[in-house]
């Protein structure tokens, strides 16, 4: 790929170039203005995560190869939920002795964060993050992320059709459960910031309130608080409980470690070519907004699991999310928040971290993995 590079030559001149430090104009970072006919070819050195002032149409020379390799990923881990038996799911959620209350509520509250919160960091994706990104790897990314974000939050609606769940009652959560509002409310405040349609990055202060939409969405939302819904219910799945529910939020897991991943190379980027951004006083506001992210999900978490359930508790749970948010905090340069704390759930770590775990349920992952080339 370095000889790609070299056969544009790094020299050529920039289609933006006239005015030194002047921010590139929006139709750079749209993609949408007029050609420059006039302007020279681009070069990787022009290339940037933000404010970049290189031909936001033309992928080639890449970059950024770590963004064009995740897009591969997810491309090899397409799915469709309905490709997902649900008969046993349907089976024991229509049996009165199938599932315990606990196991219900959970089950429940858990559908019900998530119904919402795909179409959320959809929305972010689309409305938010693509207008700010001015790259074309990465924008091949989030393009592909959009469509997975889709196909996640199809995986609810087909959930919510096959168990004849009330889809009112499920839709509304996030309005109607307290501590699903709350997470929702904080992390919009982020992207709504940006919704402004005469939002651009150029200055220390929109380029500080992307980096804070990319924390709060990709490390948080999609880092943090989609973790301890995993957890819950592949520990049901563990139990041979709600297994086609459980084998949906496997391939879930998956695009969403691709996700959260793409996440933290994008902010470490953002960092590297902009340094002047990450001053002591905005990592400790960023390393603020992981506590109180953490504080709300142990909030849900309580909220989810008033009684327990069998393998699970809320107080388990808690400590899975000071160990996520311990991780997080070291992946994008910050100091653990908490002590050094034991994950209560090493089978999730090695799901994810270690990606050994092979045929968890000896259902279709298998075929998945053999037909896809994947790993875990
Ligand atoms: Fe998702
Ligand atoms: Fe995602």
């Amino acid at each position: 790929m370095t000889t790609f590079a070299t056969s544009f030559g790094s020299d050529t001149a920039a289609s933006f170039t006239d005015v030194e430090g002047d921010s590139a104009p929006a139709v750079a970072a749209s993609g949408l203005g007029a050609i420059d006919t006039a302007g020279g070819r681009v070069s990787v050195s022009e290339k940037r995560m933000i404010n970049a002032r290189a031909d936001v149409n033309q992928l080639l020379p890449l970059k950024y190869h770590w963004a064009w390799e995740k897009y591969l990923a997810g491309c090899n881990n397409q799915w469709m939920p309905t490709e997902v038996s649900m008969q046993a799911d349907i089976a024991l959620w229509k049996s009165p002795n199938g599932l315990t209350d606990a196991e219900r509520q959970m089950l429940k509250r858990n559908l019900g964060f998530f119904a919402t919160a795909e179409s959320l960091v959809a929305n972010n994706i689309v409305l938010a993050v693509y207008r700010q990104l001015t790259n074309p790897e990465c924008r091949q990314f989030l393009l592909r992320q959009a469509f997975e974000e889709a196909v996640h939050t199809h995986t609810f609606q087909y959930i919510c059709e096959s168990l004849g769940l009330d889809e009112g009652e499920l839709f509304n959560m996030y309005r109607e459960v307290p501590s699903i509002t709350e997470k929702d409310a904080w992390a919009l405040q982020y992207t709504k910031n940006l919704e402004d349609p005469s939002f651009k990055t150029g200055d220390i202060e929109s380029d500080r309130a992307f980096l804070r939409d990319l924390v709060a969405f990709y490390v948080i939302f999609e880092g943090m608080w989609f973790y301890t819904g995993f957890a819950q219910i592949l520990s049901l799945g563990r139990r041979n409980k709600m297994v086609g529910i459980a084998e949906q939020y496997q391939y879930i897991l998956r695009d969403e470690s691709i996700h959260l991943n793409f996440g933290i190379d994008v902010i470490n980027q953002i960092k590297i070519e902009n340094p002047e951004l990450w001053s002591t006083e905005f990592a400790a506001e960023i390393s603020g907004m992981l506590a109180k992210a953490c504080e709300l999900e142990i909030t849900y978490g309580r909220e989810t699991l008033s009684t327990g359930m069998l393998g699970l508790s809320a107080a388990q749970c808690e400590q899975y999310m000071h160990f996520i948010t311990n991780r997080r905090c070291v992946q994008i340069g910050l100091q653990p928040l908490f002590e050094d704390t034991e994950n209560p759930f090493p089978w999730m770590s090695e799901m994810m971290d270690l990606k050994k775990e092979k045929n968890f349920f000896e259902t279709r992952v298998i075929e998945y993995q053999t037909g896809g080339g994947l790993e875990w």
